[in-house]
């Protein structure tokens, strides 16, 4: 096949955070380990947050300045190398903005296939993201790359942040309300698309979406007095907001019709066709902490642990404040067994 037709989509196994490796392993995995404690580490590992946060230091010169840090890459997820760019960048800075903090540069981190693809793919895919970048005010001042079959691109991202205002997963409080700010269903458009089998127009709907910045969504869940937040990805909303009402110490209630998705997400999920490996797997972990109402449909169950990329953020936030984020209220966070979700 020629470089020309060559679909960036078919090089890869997993598509975009669908290619996470599974949660359930990475806790188990991590638990195992000894990890440092050091009391400048204001968020670390042990939560499942977005990003780390780190003290600077107690020079009054620095006053209430931390660092966040966040790192992410995937394989293709669409086959429009540009598209590809943006969205794995906008996906690395939605980490920083999970956390209430500001992008300041990003390091490149690249896998490609030089000689079967050729430079001018891997041009595109870095004029996507600095597009992208260019727009989150953040500076690309460096990257890494190598030779690889499989093509992978990311960014790692250093932002500042004030620690007093700052968004984990944790601190969400009884009766906040969940506001999610993008809708779901790009696992499942990708999931299809990479058979070539979904319309233009679904396509190019779920890329706008991957693309968008979450930027004026975390300013809103800050001005909002918001009390947790993170982005959805590859383990799906039922995932991320378990994470939240775990670190919190509460259940989550979740009014599974009030979950917005995109269009065409629906008939996807509905036969099964665009539920992914990364879905099922997230649907299989989920099912320990989730309990369903005997009347949401199978779709929208689906829909709940859809491997996303680039979504949107989960604001846990006072209810009478809710309407200041650019989404809508899908549940609230309630008294009950830490971690624990009930959808009706
Ligand atoms: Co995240
Ligand atoms: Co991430």
């Amino acid at each position: 096949m020629s470089r020309s037709t060559l679909r960036l989509t078919s090089l890869a196994r997993g598509a975009g955070c669908g290619c996470k490796l599974p949660a359930a392993d990475l806790h188990e995995l991590l638990g195992g380990l000894d990890l440092p404690r050091d009391e400048r580490v204001l968020v670390g590992i042990r939560t499942g947050d977005d990003a780390a946060v780190v003290r600077l230091g107690d020079r009054a010169e620095i006053g209430q300045l931390a660092l966040v840090q966040t790192v992410d890459f995937f394989t293709p997820i669409v086959d429009d190398p540009r598209a590809f760019g943006a969205i794995a960048a906008a996906n690395a800075l939605s980490d920083v903005y999970a956390m209430g903090g500001t992008p300041l540069s990003a390091l490149s981190i690249v896998g490609f296939p030089l000689e079967r693809l050729g430079g001018e793919v891997l041009r595109a895919i870095l004029d996507g993201a600095l597009g992208v970048l260019a727009e989150a005010g953040a500076l690309l001042v460096g990257g890494h790359s190598i030779d690889d079959p499989e093509p992978k691109f990311g960014l790692a991202v250093t932002g500042t942040i004030d620690p007093a205002r700052m968004l984990s997963n944790s601190g969400a409080r009884e009766g906040d309300a969940i506001v999610l700010t993008k809708p779901l269903g790009t696992g499942a458009i990708a999931t299809v698309a990479k058979h070539g089998e979904v319309s233009e127009e679904l396509l190019a709907r779920a890329i706008e979406v991957m693309s968008a910045l979450n930027e004026h969504a975390s300013r809103c869940a800050l001005a909002a007095g918001a009390h947790a937040a993170a982005d959805v990805t590859g383990f799906g909303l039922l995932g991320h907001l378990h994470a939240i009402a775990r670190e919190s110490g509460l259940a989550a209630e979740v009014n599974a019709a009030a979950v917005p998705a995109l269009p065409g997400a629906a008939e996807l999920l509905q036969y099964e066709r665009g539920v992914s490996g990364g879905t099922r797997r997230t649907a299989q972990w989920a099912a320990a902490f989730t309990s369903f109402a005997a009347d949401v449909p199978a779709w929208r169950r689906w829909l709940l642990a859809d491997a996303t990329t680039s979504g949107g953020l989960l604001v846990a936030v006072p209810p009478d404040r809710a309407s200041e984020l650019p989404g809508p209220v899908i549940g609230r966070m309630a008294a009950g067994p830490a971690g624990a979700i009930q959808v009706s």
